[in-house]
């Protein structure tokens, strides 16, 4: 069984500082929070994920991309895992991206996504943990809200985590790709790229 990961040994997404430390204090001393790691996919990290919707399996180097387009973009993604220590899996995920607004005094607005716990997991607080730690986040650099779209179903959890019910979702799905979608361009490469 492989042994546990500490933080110092992995290139991880944000800084670990940025989590509450009130929070990680609540989890089980079998646990440990900490930002999305570079190699996580070798953790576990989509097997979580496939408890939320499906995920097809990437490659290694597919992954580490995709950590690196989020990476580049400075205090924008947090993603966090909980990790087993006894195993150095991924039991659960969660993410807050940030949108800079024009609007609210140049406000900013969190939005959280793709929140999974693994089934073995489920119910011990885990759920109400990461989602505390992403608002946290949410809330310590600086934005005003924090939203997420949910099912149904799922409306009770999020209540019993401080959210309420506002609005409605809209959505509009396009053709979706059936193999992972490539890095976009890079912002100077995307200057000189001609209108259509
Ligand atoms: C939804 C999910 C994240 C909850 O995580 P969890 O660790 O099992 O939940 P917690 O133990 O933190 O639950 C916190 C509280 O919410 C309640 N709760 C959790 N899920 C609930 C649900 N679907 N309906 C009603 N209450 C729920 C718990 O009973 C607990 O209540 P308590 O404080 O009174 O004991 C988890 O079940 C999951 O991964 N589900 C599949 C993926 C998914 O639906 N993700 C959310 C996408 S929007």
């Amino acid at each position: 069984m492989p042994s546990f990961t500490p933080d110092s040994e992995l290139e991880l997404l944000f800084s670990p500082h940025v989590i509450p430390a009130e929070v990680k204090a609540q989890l089980g001393s079998d646990l440990h929070m900490r930002p999305l790691s570079r190699t996580d996919i070798s953790r576990s990290h989509l097997s979580v994920l496939r408890v939320l919707t499906s995920t097809p399996d990437l490659t290694e180097r597919q992954y580490a991309q995709a950590f690196d387009t989020m990476r580049s973009c400075p205090n924008t993604y947090y993603t966090l895992v909980v990790i087993s220590r006894e195993t150095d899996a991924i039991v659960g995920v969660g993410s807050v991206f940030l949108e800079q607004k024009f609007t609210r005094n140049l406000g900013r607005v969190g939005h959280i996504e793709d929140i999974a716990v693994d089934k073995s997991m489920q119910g011990r607080k885990l759920g109400l943990r990461i989602i505390q730690a992403l608002t946290g986040i949410s809330e310590r650099v600086g934005c005003y809200k924090t939203i997420l779209n949910c099912s149904d179903d799922n409306i009770p959890f999020y209540q019993k985590c401080g959210f309420e019910k506002k609005e409605n979702e809209m959505a509009r799905y396009h053709n979706v790709a059936t193999a992972p979608t490539p890095a976009p361009p890079s912002v100077p490469e995307r200057l000189h790229t001609p209108r259509l």
